[in-house]
This record gives C-alpha cells, sequence and structure tokens, in this order.
C-alpha cells in the first residue's frame, strides 16, 4: 500500500478506502456504461474535514480527484480518468431542520434529491428541482452541474434553488457560507461561481437551498401534437392562460414506440401522431379546469388526455419519464444535449435526421427532452463506433442555430472538446484564468469541462 492510501485510511477509517476491484467497480463506470475509468482508490469521508484532507493529501502527493455524488451523471464528469482518487460524497448525509420562516434547508452535499424533496414535503414545503433520476442523483452533484430537470419552467434551474454553500477548495481550504441571506452584495458570488462549475474548482460538501410552496394538486395532460410549431403554439398558450404550469415536456413518435415496447405501455390515443407535449399544471386546488380550458382553445392539439389522480399522474408521466431508461435498455447510447432559441426549435429536430444519418447510418436517433427551454436529449442509439463524428455533426448543426451544445448535463469529459462551439476564446480564456487561479495544480477533476 502507497503512502498515499494509508494517509486516507487515517482520515477517513480503512472500510472507507477501497482498493478492491470488485468494491470499486461500481464507482468506475457511469450510468449510461459509455464512460468508465479506473481509480486508484475510492474515498469514502464522512463531513467536510475529512474531504478538506483527503484533498489536502492528494494535492500534497500530486494525485488528481475525481468527485463523485450519485453517479447519474451523463457526460463522464464523475467517473476517474485513470489512476485519480475517486472521492465519493455519498456518506455526506446530513439534513437540517427545514427553517420555514426562511424557507429553507441546509443539507449533505450526498443526500438524494428525492429524501430532500420528502424532507421538505413534511414540512409543507417542496423543493423546485425534480428530474428522473431523483432516488440517486445527490444535492453536491446537481449544484456542480447546475441541474435542470421537469420544473425549470416554473422554478429555475438548481442555482436559482441555492441560497448557499460550503466547500473545499483544491489547497483543502474550506470555504462556507451557508447562513443563506437573501440578499448578499458582498464582492464576488462564490457560491454562484461553485454552481455549474462541475467539481473542477472545488468540492462542495453541503448546500444550503430555497423551498418553495408545496402545490400538492396536481394535473397531467399527455397532448398529441403534428408538428414542432404545434408543440410550440401550444406551449405558448399554456404560458399565457396557465399560472399553475409547473412542466411543459415533449417527445417524438419513435421514442414513445420505445418506451411502449419496453414498458408495455398501452396506446394513449386512437392513432400515432408525430410528436407529444405533457403539460402539468399544479397548485393548492385541482388545476384541471383550467388546463382543459387552454386544450380546449388550441387548434394545436390533435388528440389529448388529462389525469388529475395519483395513479393517472404517473401513468402520463411515464410516457416522458422512461425515456432515459428505455434507451439505456435499447444500447448504449450517445447522449447529447443541447438547446436552442424556440424559434429554431422546428428547423433543428428536421435536420437532426439527415444529420445523424450522415454520421452514422444505421443509427436509431431517439429526441425528447424539455419544451420550455428548447433543450433537446438527441440520444443516438447504434452508434458507439462512430461517437465522435455523431457528436461532431450534432453540435456543429446546434452551434449553427445559435444554440448551446450543453443544455443541463453539464460538459463533462463527453463535451470539453467541443466547449469552444459554444463559447468564444475570451470566455475559455478567462475560464481557464478562474481554474488556475483556484486549482493551479489542476488536482480537482482533471479533463472534465476545461
Ligand atoms: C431527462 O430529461 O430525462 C434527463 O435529462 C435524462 C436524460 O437526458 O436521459
Ligand atoms: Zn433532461
Amino acid at each position: 500500500m502507497s503512502d498515499l492510501e494509508v494517509r486516507l485510511r487515517d482520515i477517513v477509517g480503512p472500510a472507507h478506502v477501497l482498493t478492491d476491484s470488485d468494491l470499486k467497480a461500481p464507482y468506475e463506470t457511469d450510468w449510461t456504461r459509455r464512460f468508465a475509468g479506473v481509480a486508484r482508490c475510492v474515498v469514502r469521508p464522512a463531513g467536510t474535514d475529512e474531504v478538506a484532507a483527503v484533498v489536502r493529501a492528494c494535492a500534497e502527493e500530486g494525485v488528481p480527484i475525481t468527485v463523485q455524488g450519485g453517479n447519474t451523471g451523463l457526460v463522464g464528469g464523475g467517473v476517474p480518468a485513470g489512476g485519480d482518487v475517486l472521492l465519493s460524497l455519498s456518506r455526506l448525509t446530513a439534513l437540517g431542520d427545514v427553517d420555514p420562516i426562511e424557507a429553507q434547508v441546509t443539507v449533505g452535499a450526498g443526500v438524494t434529491l428525492e429524501r430532500l424533496q420528502q424532507h421538505a414535503r413534511a414540512h409543507g414545503l417542496d423543493f423546485g428541482v425534480d428530474l428522473a433520476a431523483r432516488s440517486a442523483a445527490t444535492v453536491g452533484g446537481l449544484v456542480a452541474t447546475n441541474a435542470g430537470g421537469i420544473r425549470v419552467l416554473r422554478y429555475g434551474s438548481m442555482r436559482e434553488q441555492v441560497a448557499g454553500i460550503e466547500a473545499v477548495l483544491a489547497d483543502g481550504s474550506v470555504v462556507r457560507r451557508l447562513v443563506g441571506l437573501a440578499k448578499d452584495n458582498t464582492g464576488y458570488d462564490l457560491t454562484q461561481l461553485l454552481a455549474g462549475s462541475e467539481g473542477t474548482l472545488a468540492v462542495l460538501t453541503t448546500v444550503r437551498v430555497r423551498l418553495v410552496p408545496l402545490q400538492p394538486a396536481r394535473a397531467v395532460a399527455l397532448v398529441a401534437v403534428d408538428s414542432v410549431g404545434s408543440a410550440l403554439e401550444l406551449l405558448a398558450a399554456a404560458r399565457a392562460g396557465l399560472p399553475s404550469l409547473s412542466a411543459a415536456e415533449f417527445f417524438l413518435a419513435d421514442g414513445m414506440a420505445l418506451v411502449r415496447a419496453h414498458g408495455g405501455l398501452p396506446a394513449p390515443f386512437g392513432e400515432d401522431h408525430f410528436g407529444y407535449v405533457v403539460l402539468e399544471c399544479s397548485g393548492r386546488t385541482d388545476p384541471s379546469d383550467d388546463l382543459l380550458d387552454v386544450l380546449g382553445e388550441s387548434p394545436a392539439v390533435a388528440d389529448a388526455t388529462i389525469a388529475s389522480d395519483v395513479t393517472g399522474v404517473a401513468r402520463l408521466w411515464a410516457y416522458r419519464e422512461t425515456h432515459t431508461e428505455a434507451v439505456s435498455a435499447a444500447g448504449v447510447p450517445v447522449k447529447l444535449d443541447v438547446s436552442v432559441p424556440l424559434r429554431e426549435l422546428a428547423g433543428l429536430v428536421a435536420d437532426l435526421s439527415s444529420t445523424v444519418a450522415a454520421a452514422a447510418p444505421a443509427a436509431r436517433l431517439i429526441i425528447f427532452g424539455h419544451l420550455g427551454e428548447g433543450n433537446l436529449h438527441v440520444n443516438v442509439l447504434g452508434a458507439e463506433e462512430r461517437a465522435e463524428e455523431v457528436t461532431e455533426a450534432v453540435l456543429r448543426l446546434v452551434a449553427s442555430r445559435r444554440g448551446s451544445i450543453s443544455s443541463e448535463h453539464g460538459v463533462g469529459r463527453a463535451k470539453a472538446h467541443w466547449l469552444p462551439l459554444s463559447r468564444s476564446e475570451p470566455e475559455v480564456t478567462a475560464m481557464r484564468r478562474i481554474k488556475h487561479a483556484l486549482d493551479p495544480a489542476g488536482t480537482l477533476n482533471p479533463g472534465v469541462l476545461i
């Protein structure tokens, strides 16, 4: 055993330094099975002081660290690069008391999104971010990647929920701002700098989050549409007419066929359609009538079905939410996560098939995502051997339509090469300078983002 492993064992206890291949394996491959690397060891500290000591030890020995939360990331940002220490934050599960006056709570980076939601709801509040990986995704990872999900249209992304952070810098020092002041213009906002920094600037250990009102009554509509234009027309009507709108999601006929085959789901309508929009409204009282009014007045609706009971809501959400697992069951996808201005969405969808086919003729394309933000998840199956070509072609297409090559999943290792497609040279230079200022030796998440 090396000096570093001995030091790490002293810090976290021998049971939490994993060097055995079988024990390390679950941390070394990502959820999609596309990204993998061999860690020198996996270290699982129990608190901020232990994280700081681990970071200091690795920095002194010159050994890089890859930081991992729930390992639900989709861009290879949380799996080892090879030979690094894999720092798992899964034991940082402290759950503070909900403060109903501030509507805030302080939680450890390793708390899952689902646990945070349950905790808030038990106190008559809720958390503003929700996504399908809620049972495993952790708060630290969600902040580090500025995760989005299905409620962005109502509450914004993860960074909007963050009122403060505690984090360990690359030299092992700790920055802590957990008071959660609603107003605090005192210099550079380190909290917001670290949100979305993908573990490249610091290791987030604790987060103070804002909570939102609990809206227990929900109504969900699955709406068939015959074009992207109709989906956008419906979105505009929903935004104008539904103050209770909490989600607007989108998928196409190929995705519907895939999730139906995977989950044995029944056909929701008598015939197939070009695409489908999921609209969700939530409030203190049943918002079904408002939703029905908007659907009834919109010429964009080709067909629709609505539910407001718990089972019915889950049944309709399943058509959208099981896309990721259905895609994964069909193979190892090239997953791209992009967004464009809404006026470019129809053109992008129209061009994607031919663009992907030119790069990988045998590939199968599944498109779904978050309509409200023009955020498409472009999943390409059967293209593992052509991953570079597909990525290059799709991201260039997105950039030509003024879009972002990384909408909500982060850049990770998967898209670092293509960063200049969405950021100018002066912007990338500024990012490099920030990275160098906070982590001059490049200890944290090397190869991720920049
Ligand atoms: C989703 O919106 O379902 C997630 O971002 C996961 C995915 O893209 O597969
Ligand atoms: Zn998404």
